[in-house]
This record gives C-alpha cells, structure tokens and sequence, in this order.
C-alpha cells in the first residue's frame, strides 16, 4: 500500500492534541482537509492505483476524513461556547477580591475620641515623655516625700539620677500629671491642654489591673477659673462621650495637687445605686503653682485625670484588662 495509515494516525493524533484555539483548528483543517490537504492527496493517488488496491485505500481514506471531519466539527462547537476567554481580557462585572482591612485599637480610638471632644471644646493636645522626673511626677505636684505613691512598690525608678536635681532618680511615670508642670514651665496661662499617654506602676495584672494602662490628663489655667467652671466641663464631656442620658456625680476625694478635689462617678440606671467611679478632678493647688513658677495668686485653674482602661470598658462592658494587651483578633475585631 503506498500510504501508511499508521504514521498517519500517530501524526494525527499529535496534531489534533496542539490544537488550542480557532487559528490553531484551521491550520489542521487545511493541512488535512483543504484542497491540498493530505485527504485530498490520498484520494488522487488512487487514480493510480492498481485496481486491487483502490478498494483498500478508499475505505482507509473514508475512516480518515470521517474521523478529522467529527474533530473538526466537534472542536469547533466546543471552541465557540467556551468561556475561556483571550489572554488580557478584563470582566469588570466580576465580584472582586476583598481583602480584609485593619483597624485601629480600641484604646488608640478611645483616647482619639476623648481627645476630640476636648479639641472641640479649645483644648489643644501634648505628649510628655514616660521617663520622667522624680521632681515632675511627684515634687512639684506637691506630694510629700513620705507619701505612699512614691514607694517603690508603687513606682519603677529608674537607675538614672534626676537631671534637675531636684529629685533623686528617673522613674516611669506612675500618671500623667507630670506633663501639667513640663505645660506650666513652658507656657503661660491662659492654657487649655490634654496629655494622652502610657503610665506604668508594678501592680501585680490581674483582670483590673496592669504594669502599664492609659490616662488622658487635663489642664485648663486662666484668671478666674472656677470649680463650677471644672463641673460644666465634665459634665459637657461625659453627656458626649457616654451620651446625654448619663448620671453622674462629683464626690469629696483628696489629690495633693489639687484643692478642693473630687472623684467623679457615673450611672446609666435611674434610681439605681451602682455608682462607678470615672476620674479625678479639682483646682490646681496654689503649690503646684509655686513650682513651675507662676505669680503668687494670680491665676486658677482645674485639672482632671481619666483612665483610659477603665473608661474603654465600662462603655463597652469589657470585665478583664488583659484583653487590651493579649492583640487576640477575635477581642480586637469586635471594635
Ligand atoms: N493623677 C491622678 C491619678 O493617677 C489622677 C488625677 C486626679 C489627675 C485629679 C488630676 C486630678 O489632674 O486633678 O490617680
């Protein structure tokens, strides 16, 4: 037999499978099909065939063109519904890819939003240093040498003596407060300041209490500041923090650096007697004054103190401190 149906197939056979898409198809339906094509081959050698073997190569040649015609016709279908499409093509109707977003922690949003509240209200904000003075966080904020804060139970001093002089070591600061004296040295009233920041005492952590918590302190010093100056101000700020139904209460405390001073507690619940203490507030005491330097009488001023732990999670009925620092996502995505 002239033609070898086997080579054929196997030739074939590798053809069909490089067939990818509608140029590839027609390429192998010309080199099989076409008028020159290889079926078109076959059937005019057999003009000059002997006769005993046309018979045989016509069948063959049948089968041939038979087979590459259903490939052809079914490659082409398939070709034409398919959905892939050309290489670069862009769906914009496809939902997209979301991919998740953080955010930020809840105690960064509750100090950003009380300190946004007192931004509207004129108060301008800063930052003092955690490595304090012995002499900012305790002297001239006219706590006694003997009293207890300053023990070292309640304090982390630092191997590093005060600069000043003024004071004995270095310390982290056990509160905000120091950050009034570095206001108060460097600017002269009127003034209207927070101080968010980090304040560290060696408490032993449990569900209410850290090595290391928040507190927003504040500072308003002018002529003629009064306390019911002081209670107007909390008050406008814990109806907009907490909302306009809350209860709240100013009750005697003591702070040295303050006089009067009073701790302030609120309630949701109407007739209900579960006052929870919020902060500590008063009128800058003449000594502290004295310290930073400023005229004998000349000014007033109030002061307040919050905790940022604590406020984060009375609002939000958190029952363990420990959840602010364990960065667990599934405490954080809650908020
Ligand atoms: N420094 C106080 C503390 O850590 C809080 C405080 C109370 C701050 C009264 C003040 C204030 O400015 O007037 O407990």
């Amino acid at each position: 037999m002239p033609w070898n149906f086997d080579d054929i197939k196997t030739q074939l056979t590798a053809d069909q499978s490089a067939v990818a898409d509608a140029k590839s198809l027609e390429a192998f339906r010309i080199k099989y099909l076409g008028r020159s094509g290889l079926l078109q081959k076959i059937y005019d050698s057999m003009k000059t065939l002997p006769p005993d073997q046309k018979p045989l190569v016509g069948k063959e040649a049948n089968v041939l063109r038979q087979s590459l015609e259903s490939f052809v016709n079914d490659r082409k279908n398939v070709l034409e519904s398919s959905t892939i499409k050309p290489a670069g093509f862009f769906d914009p109707t496809m939902p997209g890819v979301a991919f998740p977003v953080g955010h930020q922690h809840l105690l960064t949003q509750t100090m950003d939003e009380i300190c946004e509240i007192f931004q509207q209200m004129g108060f301008s904000i800063h930052e003092g240093p955690e490595k304090e003075t012995e002499f900012n966080n305790f002297t001239a904020l006219n706590i006694p040498d003997n009293h207890p804060s300053r023990d070292g139970f309640d304090t982390f001093y630092l191997n590093e003596p005060d600069p000043s002089e003024k004071g004995v070591h270095c310390l982290l600061r056990s509160h905000t407060s120091p950050g009034q004296i570095r206001i108060m040295q460097q600017f002269q009233p009127p003034l209207a300041v927070v101080i968010p920041g980090k304040v560290y005492r060696p408490d032993a952590v449990d569900a209410s209490h850290s090595f290391m918590f928040h507190q927003i302190e504040g500072l308003l010093v002018d002529k003629d500041v009064k306390f019911s100056d002081l209670k107007g101000l909390v008050e406008m700020f814990l109806k907009k923090f907490f909302g306009p139904e809350i209860r709240m209460r100013f009750r005697p405390h003591y702070f040295p650096f303050t006089e009067p001073s009073a701790e302030v507690d609120i309630s949701w619940q109407e007739g209900k007697k579960d006052w929870l203490e919020i902060m500590g507030c008063g009128m800058v005491h003449p000594n502290v004054f004295k310290a930073v330097g400023y005229p004998d009488g000349k000014y007033t001023g109030l002061a307040f103190g919050l905790g940022v732990e604590r406020i984060a999670m009375l609002r939000h009925r958190i029952n363990d401190i420990r959840y602010f620092y364990q960065n667990d996502t599934r405490f954080l995505e809650q908020f």
